[in-house]
């Protein structure tokens, strides 16, 4: 579909045929120590989004500014919709489970990922460079092994060892980087400036952003052409939520829907930059030390949009701490046989935390963005195999179940 750009802070508008990143107009102006201005958004004429709304075999990618390149080379969703027996009782919430966690690299970041690639392969790119806290690292890894494209990854050293081993495997150029995300961020943007290639850092590339929103339009078309009252999405740089938002606003926009979700921001108390944003108004970073290393995040790089998104959806931000989180990754194994990376157990965290209030007959959909087979060591001392027992029948018959 035909798409121009528009900053989120300065208003302004303008079509490109190249690549671009933050707005020319204001992207540079951001102090330090505050969050990032100058993040673009995709946006489409209302009138070709309306063109939409009478098509029956409606897709994922009649939304998205750039074709697929050779669809079917990694296929991205549908990912399934769990309606969670056990939990629905036990809560009274008509709540689903959207797994983004099943997708091919284990997390949804093959959603932005997989739009990044056809950007650059559209652009005649064959190197794309990035940092990451793992997950989006590991997902253009292994879609640019698909592609054939050359992926240098900046990673923070302490990022989990799987994460970084998929990417390795993958065939990636991996960087570890002593320091934190938010250094890997600004490593990867000066190796693209200076050495060229495209770059996937996320909200800094706008595709990375709209090609999240793909999970709120799977979401719809999942749901029978609906969309639910209130959506649960684990935060950190906020692209994610930013992505989610989109993809209901264009919804709205083609008029397949009449109303926006409410947006819960779910954040731990230990990297709260966006919630501390959406309370106070102030735009200020924050010292990330959460265990859940996906949403770690310092200085959210789409921080600004997301607590837009947030206000303009009537949601909400829900924090919650690094026990309750743990808490929530066991119970969704226990409960519901779905094992989760703590990232995205933040979100059904805070669902718990939240479910008294969400209204009889509203239907809450928590967004589950990664496997737990990512990150074992978060169990390192908390949780042990039993012991082994002898090769006998008594063994057995000695068992206490
Ligand atoms: C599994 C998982 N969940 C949630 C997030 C948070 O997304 P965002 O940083 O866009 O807020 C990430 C980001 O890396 C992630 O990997």
């Amino acid at each position: 579909m035909r798409f121009a750009y528009k900053c989120h802070d300065c208003g302004h508008e303008f079509e490109s045929d190249g690549i671009v990143y933050l707005c020319p107009k204001c992207g540079g102006s951001t102090a330090p120590g505050e969050f990032r201005r100058g993040i673009l958004s995709v946006i489409y004429d209302d009138d070709e989004l309306g063109r939409l709304r009478d098509r029956r075999d409606l897709s994922v990618d009649d939304f998205l500014p750039y074709p697929i390149a050779s669809p079917g080379t990694f296929p991205c969703g549908p990912t399934a919709l769990v309606k969670p027996g056990r939990i629905r009782k036990e809560t009274g919430v008509d709540v689903t489970l959207k797994m983004d966690s099943q997708l091919l690299s284990g997390s949804f970041k093959d959603r932005a990922s997989l739009l990044v690639a056809s950007q650059a392969i559209h652009h005649g790119q064959t190197r794309i460079a990035l940092a990451s806290t793992g997950n989006a690292g590991a997902a253009m890894s292994a879609i640019g092994a698909a592609y054939g494209l050359d992926i240098i990854l900046f990673v923070p050293a302490t990022a989990p060892v799987n994460k970084l081993m998929q990417s390795v495997l993958y065939g990636a150029h991996v960087v570890p980087v002593r320091g934190t995300y938010d250094d890997a961020f600004a490593l990867s943007i000066a190796y693209t400036q200076s050495k060229g290639g495209v770059n996937r850092n996320t909200a800094y590339n706008p595709m990375t952003i709209e090609g999240k929103k793909a999970a709120s339009i799977e979401l719809f078309l999942q749901m029978g052409r609906e969309v639910p009252d209130i959506i649960y999405v684990p935060t950190g740089d906020g692209c994610i939520l930013g992505g989610i938002y989109k993809g209901f606003y264009d919804l709205l926009h083609a008029g397949l829907t009449e109303a926006l979700p409410r947006i819960v921001c779910c954040q731990s108390d230990r990297s709260d930059a966006i919630a501390g944003a959406f309370e106070t108004g102030v735009y200020a970073d924050v010292k990330a030390t959460t265990l859940a290393d996906s949403i770690s995040v310092s200085s959210p790089a789409n921080g600004r949009m997301a607590v837009r998104a947030i206000r303009e959806s009537g949601g909400h931000v829900v924090r919650v701490s690094d026990d309750e989180i743990l808490q929530a990754q066991r119970l969704l194994c226990s409960q519901a046989g779905l094992f989760v990376e703590p990232a995205s157990a933040c979100a059904y965290a805070a669902f718990l935390k939240d479910c008294g209030s969400i209204g009889g007959g509203e239907k809450a959909t928590v967004l589950l963005t990664g496997t737990g087979f990512k990150d074992m060591a978060v169990f390192q001392g908390k949780v042990a195999l039993p012991e082994a027992i002898d090769n006998s029948v008594e063994a057995v018959l000695a068992l206490p179940f």
